[in-house]
């Protein structure tokens, strides 16, 4: 595994890619490991030649209030466990590296950014798209690997990528989760004891909402009850419970398949989200 914190060397990395015909795969991340991120590479491997991991805590994609300060950081675990899966480049910028002094450009988020993790973290996906965007044209890969962990962050870059048109192919990765059913995150890290056995409600109240949609309930509003009991058994309280269309993340009232559950709960200090979709 190679290891890089330059633009240059990435750019030198990836002509020699292309000059042996090697298809790049890429899987953007924040770093702080775990088998979510390592399905993502699988994916990645499954589908192309090559694969280059980046691992940059964005600061452009956190509020003021947020955990830019805090959030877990392990670059020698992050090195062994992408070594050990195969990711054949490393790309670990620093700072001043993505966002030289006077750097003023932004990828825009459109409607679908506003809903959701976008109402409740104002700017949160313009900064990721930014940084997506940046890492896209840095590592020009042939397909790109992203978590259903993160469905509104994946449903924004494949309709970034349609809007720019930009041929990139996108594979979404199912949400790997523990085996108390709570999905893998790098913020779990900060939770208690107490809170993680909380914290199973989420999948929990899912799950039951995905029982019922297979027994034939179509009701958007009966299916967000059924997760809303589960939260409150535990008692956990839901910033928001969507029931809505994969496209547009806009409600529905009737399910059909396809259509994606997704939530947010804040446990203690820390802010959790998890989705499932419907088949
Ligand atoms: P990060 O939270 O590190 O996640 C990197 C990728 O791993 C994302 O595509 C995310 O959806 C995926 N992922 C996280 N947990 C997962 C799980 N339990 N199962 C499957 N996939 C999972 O998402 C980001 O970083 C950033 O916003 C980024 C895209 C890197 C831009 O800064």
């Amino acid at each position: 595994m190679q290891e890089v914190t330059s633009i240059p060397r990435l750019r030198a990395w990836r002509e020699a890619q292309r000059a042996a015909s090697r298809r790049v795969g890429f899987v953007p991340t924040m770093g702080h490991l775990h088998e979510g991120h390592l399905a993502l590479v699988d994916e990645a491997r499954r589908r192309t030649d090559t694969v280059a991991l980046s691992i940059f805590v964005n600061p452009l994609q956190f509020g003021p209030q947020e955990d830019l300060g805090r959030y877990p950081r392990d670059l020698p675990h992050d090195r062994r466990l992408s070594e050990a899966r195969g990711v054949e480049l490393l790309f670990v910028p620093s700072v001043e590296t993505m966002y030289p002094p006077g750097t003023e450009i932004r990828v825009a988020a459109g409607d679908t950014a506003e809903r959701w993790e976008g109402a409740a973290r104002p700017g949160h996906f313009t900064g990721v798209l930014t940084v997506v965007a940046k890492l896209f044209h840095l590592v020009e890969p042939d397909v790109v690997c992203f978590g259903q962990k993160d469905i509104q962050q994946v449903t924004l870059v494949r309709r970034m990528l349609r809007d720019l048109d930009w041929p990139i192919e996108l594979a979404i990765v199912p949400t790997v989760r523990d085996a108390d059913g709570l999905a893998l995150s790098s913020r779990n890290a900060y939770l208690s004891g107490a809170e993680r056995e909380q914290a199973t409600a989420l999948s929990r109240g899912l799950l039951a909402a995905r029982g019922a949609w297979r027994a034939g309930e179509r009701s958007a509003g009966a299916l967000e009850a059924t997760v809303r009991a589960s939260l409150d058994a535990a008692p956990v309280r839901a910033e928001y419970i969507a029931v809505v269309d994969p496209d547009g993340l806009r409600p529905v009232t009737t399910a059909v398949s396809g259509t994606i559950i997704a939530l947010a709960a804040r446990i203690g200090r820390t802010r959790l989200i998890d989705n499932v979709i419907l088949e």
